[in-house]
């Protein structure tokens, strides 16, 4: 039985700091489920959300986006889950659906269960930084939509995109990461990155061909650094890290008809529109709750265990982050200075309460 209160850290009103608090663990309604939150990562939008006022719908707020945990209790008409089972899944941002907390809802129409070669922490790293790469490629064309590219989960989908070069900037990040695996599932072939060496091994063990050092070749030269590798300009573009800089050089490089998805605020091409070259801008939201995202989302999550199981999707590595739900915001202070290359970090909510 869940207890009737739990530790949470909360942001008390808008733009304040964090404080570990107390609040009441919700109880779940049709279609969703209680999670027991053992593992939780964390995200560069918890420190948008914090430090910028943006998304929480209320407060006292709660953050984090990725939980991994064990089903407590069940809601109505759920069918596909059971109290115990061991679970991965993307919040929404809505307090009694964040993950930086003991006990979280979670829908379960877009949740995974984690098989036995995955360990909570691990799981964890996963759902923001898929669902990002995943929405960005893979949703229905719109304003905040995706690609529509024919998603790797779907039959035949495998291989689908074999022969076409793709680039995607920052593959050590979260999101650069689970591009490239998307991008080596959908068959695209040269995959082309930019990361620091330090983290070469780890684009590549991805699925990266080639890793291009963003710190000696900058991204004004990187359009020529990649026709150099593919010979032309390249169909499609997953710029992970959406500088001003990889933007430019992003839509240089991107071939006429071709698509190239931005992870912050657009400054190429306009979202949702092809430019008269018929280059188009996708301005992803990757949260697959998001009522575009929805279908899309939960036909990912419903092949997720298995492509966790053979290792057709590998989690980021981990670093673990002390000190429970206390320990978050030093770690997240050292992601908001840039200071995490290639680990996503974790947290355990039950630790030090
Ligand atoms: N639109 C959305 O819905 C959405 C959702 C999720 C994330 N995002 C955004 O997407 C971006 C990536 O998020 P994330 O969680 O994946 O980040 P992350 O994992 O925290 O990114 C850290 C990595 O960024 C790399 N990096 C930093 N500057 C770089 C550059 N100029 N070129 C290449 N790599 C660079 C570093 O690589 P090295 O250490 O190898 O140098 C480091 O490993 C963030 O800006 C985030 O806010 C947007």
């Amino acid at each position: 039985m869940a207890p009737t209160k739990q530790k949470a850290l909360l942001i008390p009103e808008k733009l304040a700091d964090f404080i570990v608090g107390e609040r009441a663990v919700p109880t779940p309604g049709p279609g969703f489920v209680l999670v027991k939150i053992i593992a939780a990562a964390l995200n560069p939008v918890d420190n948008y959300i914090q430090k910028f006022g943006v998304f929480a719908p209320d407060y006292p707020a709660v953050v984090g986006s990725d939980g991994a945990g064990i089903v407590e209790a069940v809601g109505e008409g759920v069918t596909n889950l059971q109290v115990g089972d061991k679970v991965v899944y993307q919040c929404h941002w809505v307090a009694d659906r964040s993950t930086f907390q003991q006990y979280g809802l979670a829908d379960a129409a877009r949740i995974a269960k984690i098989p036995d070669n995955l360990s909570f922490e691990e799981a964890a790293t996963i759902p923001l930084g898929l669902g990002t790469a995943a929405m960005g490629m893979y949703a229905k064309k719109s304003a905040r939509g995706g690609a529509e590219l024919y998603p790797p989960w779907e039959e035949d989908g495998i291989g689908k995109y074999s022969g076409q070069a793709i680039l995607v900037t920052g593959g050590s990040s979260s999101v650069g990461q689970f591009a490239i695996q998307l991008a080596k599932l959908s068959g695209f072939g040269p995959i082309i990155t930019t990361a620091s060496p330090r983290n070469e091994a780890y684009c590549k063990a991805a699925g990266a061909t080639h890793v291009i050092d963003y710190n000696t070749v900058p991204y004004a030269e990187l359009p020529a650094a990649v026709r150099a590798i593919t010979g032309g300009p390249v169909p499609f573009v997953y710029d992970a890290i959406s500088s001003s800089e990889s933007q430019k050089a992003s839509w240089e490089i991107l071939a006429p008809g071709g698509s190239v998805v931005i992870t912050l605020t657009p400054e190429v091409g306009k979202p949702g529109a092809e430019a008269e070259d018929g280059k188009r801008t996708v301005w992803v939201f990757g949260l697959v709750h998001q009522e575009e995202n929805q279908e899309v989302g939960g036909r990912m999550y419903a092949k997720l265990t298995e492509f966790m199981a053979t290792g057709a999707l590998k989690p980021n590595k981990v670093e673990l982050v002390p000190n429970g739900l206390a320990g978050i915001p030093a770690a997240l202070d050292r992601l908001f200075a840039g200071k995490v290359s290639g680990v996503k970090l974790v947290a355990h909510p039950q630790e030090n309460v």
